[in-house]
């Protein structure tokens, strides 16, 4: 049975990097990428404070994200690049924080409750594989800690998981 351990969260970047240890140690052995993703949408929503949304979505082809496994309200499934936060990030290639979501134009509002959005790029030897997004009810509850946080959980979850193109 996986016991998450207590991390302390007045340090962020101590507690990303314990968060990043958990999840080293909670994906160790496996290589599914679905369970893998799973068990990480699942480790970040228990761990991570005022979160809504804790999920992947994965690039099905060129030009469509679909969504993966994930904690939070059942969210809408596919998502065409250039749309949205999780379809900008994959056309424009990065990181997005989105502060204020109503101040995004396009976002698309899986949970009308949510206020801000993390977006990181799941990557393979420079190849975007799909993003890792996290919702918040709270505006700018990220910051850029979080953002080179998540990127470092991102990148432990592609490492782990036995990507060959596809989940
Ligand atoms: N808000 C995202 C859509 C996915 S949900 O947040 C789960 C976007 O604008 O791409």
């Amino acid at each position: 049975m996986f016991q998450a351990a207590a991390i302390r969260l007045d340090d962020k970047s101590e507690f990303y990097r314990d968060l990043a240890g958990q999840l080293w140690a909670l994906l160790d052995g496996e290589t599914d990428a679905i369970s893998n993703a799973a068990n990480t949408s699942a480790l970040i929503f228990q761990m991570v404070p005022d979160l809504n949304w804790a999920g992947f979505y994965f690039l099905r082809s060129e030009r469509e994200l679909v969504v993966g496994p994930f904690q939070g309200k059942p969210a809408c499934v596919r998502i065409a690049v250039g749309r949205g936060v999780c379809g900008s990030a994959v056309e424009q290639r990065r990181s997005i924080l989105v502060e204020d979501v109503h101040a995004f134009p396009g976002h698309i509002a899986c949970d009308e409750a949510s206020r801000s959005e993390l977006v990181v790029l799941l990557l393979r030897d420079g190849r975007v594989l799909g993003v890792l997004d996290l919702d918040s009810t709270i505006a700018g509850r990220f910051d850029r800690e979080d953002q080179a946080g998540m990127e470092a959980l991102a990148a432990i979850y592609v490492d782990a998981s036995g990507w060959q193109g596809r989940a």
